[in-house]
């Protein structure tokens, strides 16, 4: 049955829950599964949806709000962002409510269009000096673009100083309609961060400033729990927009015939004796969304790689490409590497690093089992990387 949630008085949840999704993007490994929340907001005169569903799911969105009031009593419908899983069911709202109109960016209106066949004559745009007066209620409308796509926009609701960011602050979890109620809500939106906000860190950083100018009792989300208590959420987000690291290397190692895995354990094992703070991850079995979550305050990474079909191993390879797109704020590395007849894994592994900055402060590459004087390369190669680490806490 269709449940609705009033988190205030004629402020009600009416998203849905996708308990049974396991990836996003076909890339995302979500293993709690997500939910796209939109919210219904009545004033003594209008009422607003403050963005909808995924496709498939206009259905269950359309119980919720008939549960409150008819699909065709709706005034408003705002898109913060055009991406399906929130502007999914939009043209099925307009087609059923013939005067709705749709607030957003200008880049939001051509996305609108193009994405979601809305008419031009149905939409508003929307800027920083718009108000939407709903009688009692008040929306206001927070440019914050490239939060990940360029139109992205956050809405306030002003006499109740409720924040709605969309994928901003967001987590993918189908549990919990607030933060406080699921425990790790924050190991979720630390790991969405990795993967969805970490590359645009200067535009969240800007857009996160904007939002602690605001006077903001409730955080609700596109994706996972409401804030209803905003400290933590902001804490966390303040340490990840502005590149704050830990003493932490998050290590990622592919190894077949354990050459490479030698040399990770012992490097790893000289890191943690002069107290770096370690995240293992062995590609061959890791989910590539914790490694995402790791490198948001990692000063250093450290990778692995055997040489396989004349280059870097695929696993890795794919590693790589991953954390160039990512640019964790990641300052210090090192690559290790091993072969059977032919080495270049080392090289290519740079390479592919090289974008984003990082200084390699030592590499060895050995050809078959490590001997001695390769693993004496290794400790080196770790000690020198736990004595940069020291003291540099922000990237920003
Ligand atoms: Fe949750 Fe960018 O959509």
């Amino acid at each position: 049955m269709a449940t609705t949630t009033e988190m205030r008085p004629g402020l009600h949840h009416v998203g849905v829950r996708d308990w049974s999704r396991r990836q996003f993007d076909a890339l995302i490994s979500i293993p709690h599964g997500t939910s796209y929340n939109a919210y219904l907001i009545q004033g003594n005169n209008k009422t607003a949806l403050v963005d909808t569903v995924a496709p498939g799911f206009e259905g269950e969105l359309a119980r919720k709000v008939e549960r409150i009031m008819g699909i065709g009593d709706i005034d408003y419908v705002v898109m913060n962002h055009a991406e399906p899983d929130h502007a999914g069911a939009i043209p099925w709202i307009l087609k059923r409510n013939g005067r709705a109109r749709l607030l957003t960016t200008r880049k939001g209106a051509r996305m609108a269009a193009r994405f979601h066949n809305v008419p031009e004559d149905r939409i508003d745009i929307v800027t920083e000096d718009t108000t939407i007066e709903l009688g009692r209620r008040t929306l206001r409308f927070i440019d914050a673009p490239f939060l990940h796509w360029p139109e992205t926009m956050f809405t306030y609701l002003v006499e109740d100083r409720v924040l709605f960011p969309c994928d901003f602050f967001g987590a993918h979890t189908a549990f919990g309609l607030y933060a406080d109620e699921v425990e790790d809500t924050i190991y979720h939106a630390k790991r969405y961060f990795g993967e969805i906000m970490m590359p645009f860190r200067p535009m969240a950083n800007r857009a996160l400033t904007k939002v602690k100018g605001l006077d903001v009792e409730l955080i609700a989300p596109g994706h996972g729990p409401v804030y209803r208590d905003c400290s933590a959420i902001l804490d966390a987000y303040t340490r990840w927009c502005t590149g704050q690291t830990r003493n932490k290397a998050t290590v990622i190692y592919v190894s077949m015939w354990q050459s490479t895995e030698r040399m990770i354990n012992t490097l790893v094992d000289v890191l943690q004796r002069c107290g770096v703070e370690v995240a293992l991850y062995n590609l061959a079995s890791s989910d590539i969304g914790d490694v995402a979550a790791e490198l948001v305050d990692s000063r250093a990474m450290v990778m692995g790689t055997p040489v396989v079909l004349g280059g870097m191993h695929p696993l890795t390879m794919y590693a790589a490409y991953l954390l160039k797109a990512l640019r964790p704020p990641v300052k210090y590395a090192v690559i290790l590497s091993s072969y059977g007849w032919a080495g270049g894994a080392l090289k290519q592994a740079a390479e592919m690093l090289a974008p984003l900055k990082l200084e390699v402060v030592g590499t060895v590459e050995t050809s078959g089992p490590p001997t001695e004087e390769d693993m004496k390369k290794v400790e080196d190669a770790a000690g020198t990387l736990a004595e940069k680490m020291k003291g540099q806490g922000s990237a920003v």
